[in-house]
């Protein structure tokens, strides 16, 4: 058997109550392929903070550094600003391990509905699969910039957008080698036409590195036209290829459009192997319906998945996944419009997988 080192960070809110749901499925599938998982439980979170002023420890990244891999579950609560929680946890565990890209996919399952309509969308095209592939580490994202004159009527605050050569294009590396490996189709969200510096340049390496790609169709689209098109077209796309902040508002939407974010996994990942990529739901904490053992779980649980994809049993992911999709046609949480609640749902998850 192998075993693999996993740090758990369940942060705040519904996050405490979807990780182990997460590790649960780890459980039940690893025994099926010889997988044993050591967990490592770290309490970095806003009640940490209201405790000792800090988030996580000095030394947090390096007590986690060595693990194969990390589960998140969300971070931010009420009474800490979210800049202030976010930028001492989630986003320097992205930038410290190099996890320049969050991958998120979006699948329409049978038995959940779109809220969009009665029907599901892609019904007539043969389903909802697309990937977001959002640029996880530079672009809107950044610490460049400042509030000045604080408190007078001139008061103003600037904020930088950095978007590299490098930066871009091992982004679009990664977005146009997956497109290869599925149906070839890619579209790159840009805003070139009000944008005039950080966007045409996005555009101009997304072109060049598109080149050595010559399987793959692509386009561009302006982030506004894209996002209608998500809403009334979303079975057209495949991946999707967008920056940091573009990528954020298009998973959500990608992922409500599909039936609720409350389904949709995330992948931070670091595609060289170099650092522990993290896992975690596209949620958050959710501070309206916590403690309430209310919270869907399966975001959590199909990240779950996706860390076994990424440390190399794509078999035991491709389970997880059959799994979900086989729970839902019977049991669904309230954000799906059902009655469970957050053990039912994974109940029904694991009796799948033991089955
Ligand atoms: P949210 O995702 O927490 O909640 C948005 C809405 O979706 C809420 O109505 C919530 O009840 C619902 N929802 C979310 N997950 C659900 C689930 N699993 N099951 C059922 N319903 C679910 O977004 P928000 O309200 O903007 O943010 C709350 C806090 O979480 C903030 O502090 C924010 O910064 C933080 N946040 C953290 C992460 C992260 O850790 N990666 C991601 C997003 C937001
Ligand atoms: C996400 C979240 C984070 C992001 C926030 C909480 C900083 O919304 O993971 O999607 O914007 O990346
Ligand atoms: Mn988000």
């Amino acid at each position: 058997t192998t075993s693999l080192r996993i740090a758990l960070i369940p942060g705040d809110g519904i996050g405490k109550e979807v990780l182990p749901p997460a590790t649960a499925v780890l459980d039940a599938v690893g025994r099926r392929h010889g997988l044993t998982f050591g967990y490592d439980e770290f309490d970095w979170s806003c009640e940490r903070y209201a405790h000792t002023g800090a988030m996580m420890p000095d030394d947090g990244l390096d007590r986690i550094r060595q693990h194969d891999a990390i589960l998140l579950g969300a971070v931010g609560w009420p009474g800490v600003p979210d800049h202030v929680s976010l930028w001492g946890l989630l986003i320097p565990i992205r930038r410290e391990f190099s996890q320049y890209v969050n991958l998120r996919p979006i699948t329409v399952f049978d038995g959940v509905r779109s809220p969009l309509s009665a029907a599901r969308p892609g019904d007539t095209e043969g389903g909802v699969d697309l990937v977001i592939v959002r640029e996880n580490s530079e672009g809107e994202y950044s610490e460049m910039g400042g509030r000045f004159g604080r408190g007078t009527d001139g008061e103003f605050a600037v904020q930088e957008a950095v978007f590299t050569r490098r930066g871009v294009g091992r982004i679009a590396d990664f977005a146009f080698d997956l497109a290869s490996r599925r149906r070839n189709r890619l579209v790159s969200a840009t805003k070139s036409n009000g944008i005039v510096h950080t966007m045409p340049f996005w555009d101009e390496v997304v072109t060049e590195r598109a080149a050595a790609f010559a399987g793959v169709q692509w386009r561009s689209e302006h982030i506004d036209a894209l996002a209608a098109k998500l809403v009334l077209d979303p079975s057209s796309f495949d991946v999707v290829l967008a920056s940091n902040l573009f990528g954020d508002v298009l998973s959500d939407l990608a992922a409500a459009v599909a039936g609720s974010i409350g389904i949709a996994p995330s992948g931070n990942l670091d595609p060289t192997g170099t650092h522990p990529s993290m896992f975690e739901p596209v949620h958050g904490s959710a501070p309206d319906i916590a403690g309430r053992g209310i919270a869907n779980p399966l975001g959590a649980i199909w990240s779950a998945g996706l860390l076994l994809e990424h440390l190399g049993y794509p078999e035991a992911g491709a389970e997880v996944l059959a799994a979900i999709r086989s729970a839902l046609l019977e049991v669904r949480t309230g954000d799906l419009g059902g009655t469970a609640g957050t053990d039912e749902m994974t109940a029904a998850v694991l009796k799948r997988i033991d089955a």
